[in-house]
């Protein structure tokens, strides 16, 4: 079977600029959008044109310097926005233009207190007229994870018919189950009229942790492109984090899905994200983390030691991490002090490693992490010679 191909849309710069203190200014932005595009992202969402002047600037920019990636900027569905999207993305090699309305029940009767008709007029209105702009048109149908399935069907064909290039169903409050979403996604597959002239795209948001599941269940159901996010960082709990659907992808080549992701460049993209947005990664987040290849127990650290994939799926290089990591701490053992030790330049022999891993345990009881300084300290305090 050939492997089919999943487009990687970011938004890390719309979606997850709305982060509460993370806004970026426009030299920020561009040197992400820079990074993103070397990643091998299909798509950058630059960002929302009509919501800032400083918006539609970063959009203008961003859209003058991108070689590869198709360049979106996002809408509501309302002519002005459409337009000035349309304006911002005017010098994209590859513009697309990202218009859509809210389509659950709650979002009809209290956001646009409408009905079923209008909202389906308003969709296929701003779709069509966007269509007049760019070849390439994008319909959210925003909070979809909680739209009956029939009207999103319904919904879904005739923006098809007015042109959408891509379906994007978002799970907007983050409430669905994989399954539910997967089910959803393949409902779309069999029921949307001309469904091949588009592509289904996951939008899925963290709010129950799911975002990741989420998104996997949506392609493995027939959707061919993620919107995600660098370190999965977007409103409240964030959304789907581009490096784990991307290595979910690879690391289970069943499942016949690839991207064009370069993965060396995940680990420096998530920091250059981090430290540009202020915003740190939690040590055990997935992938970029910084425990996500530490080892730190004695079991573990000496089976990595004998081969690394007995407690690693990923090798770390492949995602831009240099090496993995022995950290030293008193539940380490002899297999992971000598490992140590040998780095920085002692060869130690059984006798001398039995006597200085007893002071290893005195030095680690009063620290949570024994560094290349104390090491030096033990191996002097035992008069062992340094190789190096
Ligand atoms: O979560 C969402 O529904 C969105 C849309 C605006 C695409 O971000
Ligand atoms: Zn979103």
């Amino acid at each position: 079977m050939s492997i089919e191909k999943v487009q990687i849309f970011d938004t890390t710069l719309r979606d997850g600029e709305q982060v509460p203190g993370c806004k970026l200014n426009t030299a920020q932005k561009l040197v992400i959008a820079e990074r993103l595009d070397a990643l091998g992202v299909d798509v950058i969402e630059a960002g929302f044109p009509i919501s800032s002047p400083g918006d539609f600037h970063s959009v203008n920019e961003i859209a003058k310097i991108v070689k590869n990636a198709t360049v979106c900027g996002l809408t509501r569905a309302v002519k002005k926005d459409i337009e000035v999207a349309a304006e911002a993305l005017k010098h994209a090699k590859k513009p697309r233009i990202h218009t859509g309305i809210g389509t659950s029940d709650s979002h009809i009767l209290h956001k646009f207190k409408s009905n079923r008709d209008e909202i389906l007029e308003r969709a296929v209105k701003a779709v069509a007229y966007a269509k007049t702009f760019v070849d390439d048109v994008e319909f959210y149908a925003e909070d979809a994870g909680r739209t009956d399935n029939e009207f999103l069907a319904l919904i879904c064909s005739e923006v098809i018919k007015a042109g959408a290039t891509v379906l994007n169903i978002p799970d907007t409050t983050g409430y669905c189950l994989p399954e539910q979403y997967g089910a959803k996604i393949k409902y779309l597959r069999d029921h949307v009229t001309d469904i091949d002239k588009a592509i289904l795209s996951c939008h899925c948001h963290n709010d129950l942790g799911l975002a990741t599941a989420n998104s996997i269940s949506g392609v493995i159901n027939g959707a061919r492109q993620i919107e995600c996010t660098i370190n999965g960082i977007g409103e409240r709990a964030g959304n789907t984090s581009l490096e784990e659907v991307v290595m979910i992808m690879r690391q289970h080549p069943d499942l016949n899905l690839d991207t064009n992701i370069n993965s060396k460049l995940l680990y420096s993209t998530s920091r250059l994200v981090s430290e540009s947005m202020g915003m740190p990664v939690q040590p055990n987040k997935a992938i970029v983390g910084s425990n996500a290849f530490a080892h730190s127990s004695g079991i573990h650290q000496d089976g990595v030691i004998k081969n690394r994939e007995t407690y690693e799926i990923i090798d770390p290089e492949e995602v831009g991490v240099i090496e993995s990591a022995i950290v030293l701490t008193a539940r380490s053992g002899r297999a992971a002090l000598a490992y140590r030790a040998k780095r920085i330049g002692y060869e130690l022999t059984k006798l001398e490693l039995d006597k200085v891993y007893e002071e290893f345990l005195n030095f680690a009881d009063k620290k949570k992490e024994v560094v290349d300084e104390d090491i030096h300290q033990i191996m002097e305090i035992h008069k062992i010679e340094h190789k190096a």
